[in-house]
């Protein structure tokens, strides 16, 4: 057997390395050649956990990377694993893969291979049966379901998690037709992630089911953080005990209820848009999904209010950003909240400084010299009238009075409660913490 993945982001990246890393004969195709070439020497182009350890595996084993489309001629899977970003209007940009479908479909109508092409992008429902399906029989002159299999099989795995999710994922989504194509892709997968559930169902489902899920995640983001709002208004209310109780309730589960600064990423924003989108052009209203995004902006809005508050004017006023990844365990930084808080408070005249431990380089491509990158957290703190901590990173537990001493004027404001049991002489304020009294 032999697989193609085209595409080596996150989810191609991560996937290629598993599958060659078990012994299985994979091809990793990305357009970009300094890309290729720095995966082909076993160093990956971001930051994840145990990635580089598999990579290294994978190409001592069956992993072959190249830029060169045409190696798919001879695999019997092809993943899709190309990037769907957002366009302004909030709609997704769908150019990535109409390109690579189209030359898939062209290299199909030479080849008499069978081949399984199954498209991991995250796609609004009716992309595949409306957009990627005409554009591979049109240019292959072949037919879906006869000729190759056409497969929906969406992704739920997490950045900072990426290998274990794609070892084992909560579920297996597979959405199409089922044809002799879809027992192949069904036995495959239950060799590849055995015991894991595998659910089959129609094209425009399965597109669904991403967003649903999705959506769901970032509701129960937005729910929490709602109710963190109201436990500061409370003195001594705390959002954790809150959190970890309710979590307990099986109907109701803990993941995904750490209140914070609102939930960003190269995922959840983009689907909330999309999905919101999507629903108002079928007419209905998306008051739920609207209130989901309208929560989450605000929780930047609350903290630079805050700010404003207890400083006063901002302008020439030193504020330090701890934390610029998306989340912790990456280097990150689309659709960061702490890059757009600092984007912010820039606005208003402040002096940024950024400490990250694994994103300042990716932070320094955005804001150049207009602020300061500093890698020790104590330097990142000296002279600064207030620090805001934003991505919940464990180094930042280790913050105490030595570390804040030479601040300027001690006024922490934490978005992750990481401090909330020292006894730190600042003033301090937390997300979903109600004052002490
Ligand atoms: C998200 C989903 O979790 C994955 O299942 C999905 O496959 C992926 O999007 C995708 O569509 O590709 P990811 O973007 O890696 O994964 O990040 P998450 O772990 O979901 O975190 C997203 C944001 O929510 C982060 O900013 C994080 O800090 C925030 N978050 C998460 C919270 O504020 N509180 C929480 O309890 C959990």
């Amino acid at each position: 057997m032999k697989i193609a993945i085209i595409g080596l982001g996150f989810v191609g990246l991560s996937l290629c390395s598993v599958l060659a890393s078990k012994g299985i004969r994979t091809i990793g195709i990305d357009s970009d050649i300094r890309k290729c070439s720095k995966i082909a020497e076993g160093i990956p182009t971001f930051f994840e956990p145990n990635l580089e350890k598999t990579l290294k595996k994978a190409l001592k084993r069956k992993l072959i990377v190249t830029n060169k489309l045409s190696t798919i001629n001879d695999c019997d899977f092809i993943f899709v694993t190309v990037g769907t970003p957002q366009k302004k209007n909030g709609d997704i940009d769908l150019s990535m893969i109409k390109t690579v479908t189209g030359d898939i479909g062209k290299l199909l109508s030479k080849n008499k291979r069978k081949p399984i092409i199954l498209i991991k992008s995250t796609v609004i429902p009716g992309t595949m049966k409306n957009v990627v399906l005409p554009i591979l029989e049109r240019n292959s002159k072949k037919k879906a379901g006869k000729d190759f299999g056409l497969i929906s099989n969406p992704e739920f795995l997490q950045e900072g998690k990426a290998i274990h999710d794609t070892i084992k994922p909560h579920v297996v989504v597979l959405g199409g037709y089922r044809t002799k194509f879809m027992r192949k892709t069904e036995k495959f997968f239950s060799r590849f992630n055995p015991n894991v559930p595998i659910i089959i169902t129609n094209h425009q489902t399965a597109e669904m089911i991403k967003y649903a899920n999705n959506s769901f995640l970032a509701t129960k983001i937005s729910f929490i953080n709602q109710i963190a709002n109201i436990c500061q208004g409370i003195p001594d209310t705390n959002i954790d005990d809150v959190a970890n109780t309710i979590g307990l309730d099986p109907r109701i589960g803990n993941p995904f209820l750490n209140a914070g600064p609102g939930y960003g990423g190269s995922c959840l924003p983009k689907d909330i848009k999309a999905i919101i989108n999507l629903s108002s052009k079928l007419g209905v209203n998306p008051t739920l999904l609207t209130a989901v995004e309208k929560i989450n902006k605000q929780q930047i809005s609350n903290i630079v209010e805050l700010v404003k508050q207890n400083i006063g004017k901002i302008r020439g006023k030193k504020l330090t950003v701890l934390g610029v990844a998306f989340k912790p365990g990456t280097d990150d930084i689309r659709d960061s909240v702490g890059i757009e808080l600092a984007k912010r408070l820039l606005k208003l005249g402040a002096k940024i400084t950024i400490h990250d431990p694994k994103a300042l380089e990716n932070a320094r491509k955005i804001f150049c010299d207009n602020t300061k990158y500093v890698k020790s957290i104590s330097s990142a703190l000296k002279d600064c009238q207030c620090a805001i901590i934003m991505t919940q990173w464990k180094e930042y537990e280790r913050i105490n009075n030595k570390t804040i001493k030479h601040m300027a004027k001690k006024f922490i404001i934490d978005s992750r409660r990481v401090l909330s049991n020292k006894n730190l002489n600042a003033k301090y304020y937390a997300i979903g913490l109600g004052q002490k009294v």
